[in-house]
């Protein structure tokens, strides 16, 4: 829930110039009410266009909210969907998350589905048990998903705006086990894009980055300066073209 008009037209004028878009792939996934703004600052310039969240519900009357084919009448391509702060402000369960990427990729919409532990469940040792469940979920619910057409976020909820970002062993380490229980669920783990997000900077990004099993990032507070953005754009571009 950041951004305004004024300040959103500066940022994306930063954002549209140059962006590093031929060796990496870039969306924006502003507020519902901006998307019009932002593809419109955006056209052209290779930086797609997401949403932060969608009904669960394909269309009707379900006033306040906002349907799958409402994103990309706007020229949506993408949606995060279960991100924590939904889980654990809005109650968002692992089934109401299922359902949401049932309406998404029906849709054609391509959802980034977040899962992550909170730091108690860290600290209790309980991270891969909750992450595991999380990620269950998503193939016990849509065992037929094409992996290929979801992307994964990996975001510790203990590092998400907190400045304290999982080392890129932590982050390696649970992405090769995401991998590896998407694939014990009946997906191909090794097809699906697994993120990392918490705290990315552009002074952590190319470490992060340089972990095999780290293929992108969901980037919230460093977003908001584009001049940090497209630097942790242009770490996951060096990393992609091997420089
Ligand atoms: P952060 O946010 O990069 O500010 O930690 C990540 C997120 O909101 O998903």
């Amino acid at each position: 829930m950041n951004g305004s008009l004024a300040g959103n037209a500066q940022l994306l004028l930063g954002l549209a110039e140059n962006p590093p878009v031929d060796a990496v792939d870039v969306a924006v996934c502003p507020p519902f009410v901006y998307l019009g703004q932002a593809a419109s600052g955006l056209d052209g310039c290779g930086i797609v266009l997401g949403a932060q969240n969608l009904a669960a519900f394909a269309g009707g009357a379900y006033t306040g909210e906002i349907s799958a084919s409402m994103l990309r009448d706007l020229g949506c391509e993408w949606v995060i969907v279960g991100h924590s702060e939904r889980r654990g402000y809005f109650g968002e369960s692992d089934a109401l998350v299922v359902e949401k990427l049932r309406v998404a990729l029906a849709a054609g919409l391509r959802p980034i589905v977040c899962v992550g532990e909170t730091l108690a469940q860290r600290e209790s040792g309980l991270a891969e048990q909750v992450v595991g469940a999380q990620v269950d979920a998503l193939t016990q619910g849509l065992p037929d998903a094409d992996a290929k057409s979801i992307v994964l976020a990996y975001e510790p909820v203990w590092a998400i705006g907190t400045g304290r970002t999982a080392t890129p062993e932590q982050a390696q380490e649970m992405h090769v086990f995401i991998r590896q229980r998407l694939s014990a669920g009946g997906w191909l783990g090794e097809e699906v894009r697994v993120l990392y997000g918490g705290s990315v900077t552009a002074d952590n990004a190319s470490l992060l980055f340089g972990k095999p099993d780290i293929d992108g990032a969901l980037v919230g507070g460093a977003s908001l300066v584009a001049g940090n953005f497209l630097a942790i754009c242009a770490a996951a571009a060096r990393v992609s073209s091997g420089i």
